[in-house]
């Protein structure tokens, strides 16, 4: 059943508009008006209108061509099923009329109206399963571009997150070290004048030598104490004397407070990395160490640091209980967990990366590198 009844037919030849209209009287059907306009113009304007359910369109109009018409049409977006007519068929004439956005043709003097309705039922099919397409295609490219955007923003905001995370590391450590200073050079200073008052005291009243002696003696772990702090917060090896003095008095530290032995391997010589670097792999012995006196229950602990030209690695093996590791997939803020993950987030910022070995039972074995920048710019 053809249920398209407002047909234009666009033909320079009158004849054809009468034969025309005879033919689609005898298509079973619901009544059909064929309006008729005869030059390129007026039919540009009647498509543009947007009246009519299908178009039959001549190849040849005077001087213009039927092909040009139907893919101005096409280009302004009309979907509608388009028939081209044609004095003779060819498979040349086939491939122009598709190509141009013809939905089928028909030669004329070889159709009747049954070829004629089985004609327009196939091009109003063809049409809509093409306007389908279209549909789906322009919906593919708002999901493409919407991708594109979305990709974009998240790309954006990772920058600007591990921007924030590199300038937060940068700043902890900047006013680590003033910290430390401080505490060294101002409490320091003001713990040897006490020193010095006390000693006065001491001398100008001998009978309070006894007392201020023990106050002396407090004095002196204060300085301990505080010199301790201190190097905790921000060793001063790590500005001054490098990351092997730094290591060596890190771990000397660890092991007065516990039971570990430590397997030192400092293959650096006397070459001083960037300090960034040194900073970085510091911060990362320093947690690697404190999770294997938390959680290990090791006895040993085998630690090499060591530099090629590229790159600098520090590796960390106890021989403890290991435990089951998810690859480090999630985030150290959303985890809560700052340690493993807070150390592979200050890795990458200085474009190093971590791994992690480990099995309930079967010890950890902690690998990170950090690529180092040719000679000539460090
Ligand atoms: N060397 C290790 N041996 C055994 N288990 C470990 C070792 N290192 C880490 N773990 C396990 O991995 C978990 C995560 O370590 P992570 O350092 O991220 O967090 P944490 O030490 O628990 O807390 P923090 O944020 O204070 O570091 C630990 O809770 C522990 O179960
Ligand atoms: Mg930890």
């Amino acid at each position: 059943m053809i249920t398209l009844t407002r047909l234009l037919l666009v033909d320079d030849a009158r004849v054809d508009f009468i034969w025309l209209e005879q033919m689609l009287r005898r298509i079973p059907g619901p009544p059909r008006v064929l309006d008729w306009v005869s030059r390129f113009e007026a039919a540009e304007q009647a498509i543009a209108a947007g009246g009519h359910d299908l178009y039959f369109v001549d190849f040849r109009l005077g001087p213009d061509s039927g092909l040009d018409l139907i893919r101005a049409a096409r280009r302004r977006g009309v979907l509608k099923p388009i028939i081209m007519l044609t004095g003779h068929g060819s498979e040349a004439v086939d491939i122009a009329a598709t190509e141009a956005g013809a939905n089928d043709y028909l030669v004329k003097g070889e159709f009747d109206h049954v070829l004629l309705g089985r004609t327009m039922r196939y091009a109003e099919r063809n049409a809509r399963a093409l306007a389908e397409l279209d549909r789906r295609a322009t919906q593919l490219q708002a999901l493409v571009v919407d991708l594109k955007t979305e990709t974009e923003r998240r790309a954006l905001a990772e920058t600007e997150l591990s921007e924030v995370l590199r300038r937060t590391v940068v700043e902890q450590e900047a006013e680590r070290q003033r910290i430390a200073h401080e505490l060294h050079d101002s409490l320091g200073q003001s713990l040897t004048l006490l020193q010095l008052g006390l000693n006065r005291l001491g001398h100008s009243d001998p009978a309070k030598a006894g007392e201020v002696g023990a106050l002396n003696q407090i004095a002196d772990e204060l300085g301990r104490e505080i010199n301790r702090l201190a190097w905790e917060i921000r060793p001063t090896a790590l500005d001054d004397l490098g990351l092997q003095d730094a290591i060596r008095h890190l771990l000397d530290t660890w092991g007065n407070r516990t039971h570990l032995h430590f397997d030192l391997h400092l293959m650096l010589q006397d070459k001083r990395l960037p300090a960034v670097v040194e900073t970085t792999l510091y911060r990362v012995l320093q947690e690697a160490v404190t999770n294997v006196a938390r959680h290990a229950e090791a006895v040993r602990v085998g630690i090499i640091l060591e530099a090629t030209e590229q790159e600098a690695r520090l590796i960390v093996e106890d021989d403890g209980r290991g435990f089951t590791w998810d690859g480090g997939s999630g985030n150290a803020v959303s985890s809560g967990r700052l340690g493993l993950l807070g150390m592979r987030d200050r890795l990458s910022l200085v474009g190093g990366t971590l791994e992690l070995e480990t099995s309930p039972g079967g010890g950890t074995t902690l690998f990170s590198r950090v690529p180092l920048p040719p000679a000539g710019r460090r």
